[in-house]
């Protein structure tokens, strides 16, 4: 068997013996310096100014939709445009802060909304923002959609969820945008078990998050930026800044067991970013060989940094073949992410509008992933080589 991922941990016995230690020697568990300190050093790993940890990529991205709802800069019944092939958490929010999701098709090729695909819809729809997805470590043109959305005042956020260390000349995926999730859950590049960040250069928003990560209190901003909103709200006392709550908030607090791991498996990052490159590399020759595959174009990204191995076939019914190849072999498998996320059952409940995806809906028919991770063996790596074959 293959599974999608082996261990919970990079370096598996080394994480959990820390781990191990750390619980027994921290004095507080509950959100505190490590989570601090593992936010510094993400900031830091993905050059920007601000990093706020929460604990699950989906939250992240729930609180970056809340954060930008509180400080005025979308408001309910807006158009909120989305990867059309994405993860059930990347759209939800959206619908459940009231705003209007508006499919965005995705390119084959690239498995990515590309920027035609940006243009093509602001054709017929007004957006006042993008929450793009850069899908299983692929991403689109995306200096090239940045730009739109700076030329018509488009909110650009990035769910980097799929992406940490893939990178353009141009920049690392997931600082393109005003800010970018990532996700630190099992099978992701690096975990804490549960967790994820936010990325962004814009202190205001940053400060926002913590508003919103915790209950909409200010115990976790800097003493200058809690002066700021208790004089806004005529705090005067210690005593009743405590239970304040100046806007809306969730509690999508981490913990010091995340914070603790976050910084831990930092250490093997670049090393299992360039694992999964090779593996990827190495599989994809045969990929090229192969005429009922569709070829994936990644000429306009530096190092990619692939979440999974993605296979599309070229009709539903090589990819019936495929799939029982893979399974017969005892491989792992799964569906091209959410797929065609209008098609999900959530979706029709909740919203009415519906545009042409041929692109994400040619995706949701012909594609599936099989894990990629360091700990492929090179039996492993030989067996799905053998499924990939015509
Ligand atoms: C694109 C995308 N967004 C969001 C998430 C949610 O992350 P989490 O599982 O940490 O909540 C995932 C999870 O894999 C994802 O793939």
């Amino acid at each position: 068997m293959i599974p999608l991922m082996k261990n919970a941990f990079l370096n598996e016995y080394e994480t959990k013996k820390a781990l191990a230690e750390f619980i027994l020697q921290a004095s507080r568990l509950s959100m505190d310096a490590e989570c601090l300190k593992f936010e510094r050093k993400f900031a830091e790993y993905q050059g920007r100014k601000e990093a706020v940890l929460f604990n699950s990529g989906g939250s992240a991205n729930l609180a970056m939709l809340q954060a930008l709802k509180n400080l005025g800069l979308l408001k309910e019944g807006d158009k909120v445009g989305f990867s059309a092939l994405t993860w059930s958490t990347n759209t939800m929010p959206i619908i459940q802060m009231g705003l209007v999701p508006v499919a965005i098709d995705c390119e084959i090729s690239t498995l990515n909304v590309m920027s035609h695909n940006l243009e093509a819809r602001l054709e017929q729809t007004e957006l006042k923002a993008l929450f793009l997805t850069n899908v299983l470590g692929f991403t689109g043109d995306i200096e090239r959609i940045q730009t739109i959305c700076r030329e018509r005042g488009l909110i650009l956020l990035e769910d980097n969820c799929e992406s940490l260390g893939t990178e353009l000349p141009c920049g690392k995926a997931g600082n393109f945008g005003m800010g970018a999730s990532f996700s630190f859950f099992v099978a992701h590049h690096m975990s804490t078990i549960e967790g994820g960040m936010v990325c962004t250069d814009d202190q205001e928003f940053a400060e926002m998050l913590r508003i919103v990560r915790a209950n909409g209190w200010d115990r976790n901003l800097t003493a200058q930026q809690q002066h700021k909103w208790r004089q806004k709200f005529k705090i005067t006392s210690e005593f009743e800044a405590k239970y304040t709550f100046y806007d809306l908030g969730f509690n999508l607090r981490p913990t010091e067991i995340t914070g603790f791991l976050g910084q831990y498996q930092m250490q093997f990052l670049d090393q299992n970013i360039k694992c999964r490159e090779d593996n990827y590399l190495r599989l994809e020759k045969l990929v090229l060989q192969n005429d009922d595959l569709v070829p994936l174009n990644h000429a306009h990204i530096n190092t990619l940094s692939t979440f999974a191995i993605p296979v599309v076939c070229k009709t539903p019914q090589l990819r019936n073949q495929y799939l029982a190849r893979f399974s017969g072999a005892g491989i792992e498998i799964r569906p091209m992410i959410a797929g065609n996320m209008q098609r999900q059952p959530f979706f029709g409940k909740y919203v009415q509008e519906r545009y042409e995806l041929p692109g994400t809906d040619f995706l949701h028919d012909n594609g599936f992933y099989c894990g990629n991770y360091p700990e492929l063996s090179e039996t492993d790596l030989e067996t799905i080589s053998s499924c990939l074959y015509s």
